[in-house]
């Protein structure tokens, strides 16, 4: 898609779909004046006898009949100038891009005149426009995918593109690719998306400028004493895999960061079996891992001046003859011991593996996404991820960034005194506390496995998969946390 910024003053723009984004109650504004002068009077009568009101997200659609150069016009509403976010624009930018869509229109004019910050606007446009148009359509069999766009052009009299806004919808265009990619791989059905393939995609996607893949099987596995990892995989017939991806910038190394990600393909919930409504999505228990592999996949384009390595332990967690038992006891390479009391608390045990490994090669930062907890989502909701962190600067860093993408995180306490709730009668710890606070209790666990370095965990139980069709993502892998990384990375 051609992306351009016009002064619609110093021409006329043709177009199959003129977008006119309009304050709620405010909708008599000059360009909405002229277009109306252009039709006569026609588009004033339209919004008199709707009864269209601006109101965030509602539209009004006219057919210009040739009255005007564009084939189409299209009201959409802001509601209150005072609500006014990033993530407005990129929910009216996906509107439009459903509407042009349903109407077959490739070319598409969008009034653009923000009030605040161009540059963050214009690139929450083009975010919209790129998120709105994914579709997981491989298992259909009768799938028609719409017309591409073919062109979006942000316009108003006297516009002119700051070198700011051009960098903007650039990083959007580069990021959006990794997002369809987690996506991708969180949908795939997990008969499919095993640890194996997981590392395949890994290899075949993240190549290019500065990054390479390492992709260990079992007998390294052993040999590195990946505990966690190998007693959560005893259940199955899927041989584990530990992913490692790494990203060295082309000029100076300002900083370097680990990225964790939790690699279930699966979670059957192992002998501490789940009931069947709460395994129908358990595909998305890889999503962590799809996100860093998503996220990192785009580095050689972004090109951000940090080494970032990224981890993901990845297995199913099932049932089986030979699956670890509740009451088992693995010994980590940090030497800490974890009693397995609940064989559905996995994540916890495979990340611990990782972040240890993470951990001895000194980042700066360790960052770490996991689909860890369901009492994350019981405390946040389907939207939002809890953030735990052990270093207040990175906390606030990612917050903005999450702010600014419209990944939205809260972050949640690491309150010392529930470790007691951990302790395990035989080993330093159990890998589940008590009926409340689950998500703090999770996190506690790996703290105790990244050894002071700076590190934030992301639990995106939540937001990492959407029940129903959002406007920015159809229902299923959202891709949560590949831009929100992907701006972190570009900013430290
Ligand atoms: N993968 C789940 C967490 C999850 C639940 C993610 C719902 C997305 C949606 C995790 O492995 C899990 O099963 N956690 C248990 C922990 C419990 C046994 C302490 C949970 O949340 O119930
Ligand atoms: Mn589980
Ligand atoms: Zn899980």
């Amino acid at each position: 898609m051609e992306i351009r910024f016009r002064d619609s003053r110093a021409e006329t723009l043709k177009s199959d779909l003129l977008i006119v984004p309009v304050y709620e109650q405010k909708w008599e504004t000059p360009t909405v004046r002229a277009v109306d002068r252009g039709l006569k009077g026609k588009l004033r009568e339209q919004i008199r006898r709707s009864k269209f009101t601006a109101a965030e997200g509602s539209t009004l659609l006219y057919a210009t009949a040739g009255m005007l150069p564009a084939l189409h016009v299209l009201l959409i509403g802001l509601g209150k100038e005072k609500d006014i976010a990033n993530q407005t624009w990129r929910k009216i930018a996906a509107r439009a891009r459903k509407e042009a869509a349903a109407l077959g229109a490739e070319d598409i004019a969008f009034y653009f005149a923000p009030e605040q910050d161009p540059p963050e606007a214009a690139g929450a446009i083009v975010d919209g426009i790129l998120l709105a148009s994914y579709q997981f359509t491989k298992y259909r069999s009768n799938s028609k995918s719409p017309a591409d766009l073919k062109r979006l052009t942000l316009f108003r009299p006297g516009l002119t593109a700051s070198s700011a806004m051009r960098a903007a919808v650039r990083n959007a265009e580069q990021a959006a690719p990794g997002v369809f990619l987690a996506r991708d791989l969180v949908n795939e059905p997990p008969s499919i998306t095993t640890a194996r393939f997981l590392g395949e995609q890994a290899e075949k996607h993240c190549h290019g400028r500065g990054l390479s893949v390492e992709v260990w099987g079992k007998k390294k596995i052993e040999a590195m004493k990946l505990a966690g990892l190998l007693a959560v995989n005893r259940g199955s017939h899927e041989e584990p895999r530990f992913i490692t991806i790494r990203y060295k910038p082309p000029g100076k190394v300002k900083k370097r960061v680990a990225l964790i990600g939790k690699g279930i393909t699966f979670d059957s919930g192992g002998l501490s079996l789940k009931p069947a409504k709460s395994m129908e999505t358990m595909k998305l228990d890889m999503a962590g891992g799809a996100a860093i592999i998503g996220a990192m996949s785009r580095l050689p384009q972004l090109r951000p001046e940090v080494e970032v390595l990224g981890y993901i332990p990845t297995t199913d967690n099932l049932p089986g003859g030979n699956a670890q038992k509740p009451g088992d006891v693995i010994r980590y390479l940090n030497g800490k011991t974890i009693e397995v009391l609940n064989t559905d608390a996995e994540g916890r045990l495979i990340l611990a593996d990782a972040l240890a490994l993470a951990a001895r090669q000194r980042p700066d930062y360790m960052v770490n996404l996991a689909t860890l907890t369901g009492a994350c989502m019981v405390a946040l909701g389907p939207e939002v991820a809890g953030l735990f962190s052990n270093h207040p600067p990175l906390a606030a860093d990612l917050i903005r960034c999450g702010g600014e993408t419209g990944e939205k995180l809260w972050q949640l306490p690491l309150v010392r005194e529930y470790r007691e709730n951990l302790k395990s009668p035989i080993a330093d710890m159990k890998n589940v506390g008590g009926p409340h606070g689950g998500a703090i209790t999770a996190a506690l666990i790996l703290q105790e496995f990244v050894n002071d370095i700076p590190w934030a965990h992301l639990d995106i139980a939540g937001p990492a998969y959407t029940e129903g069709d959002q406007p920015l993502c159809p229902k299923g892998g959202t891709g949560f946390g590949v831009r929100t990384l992907l701006r972190f990375l570009s900013k430290l």
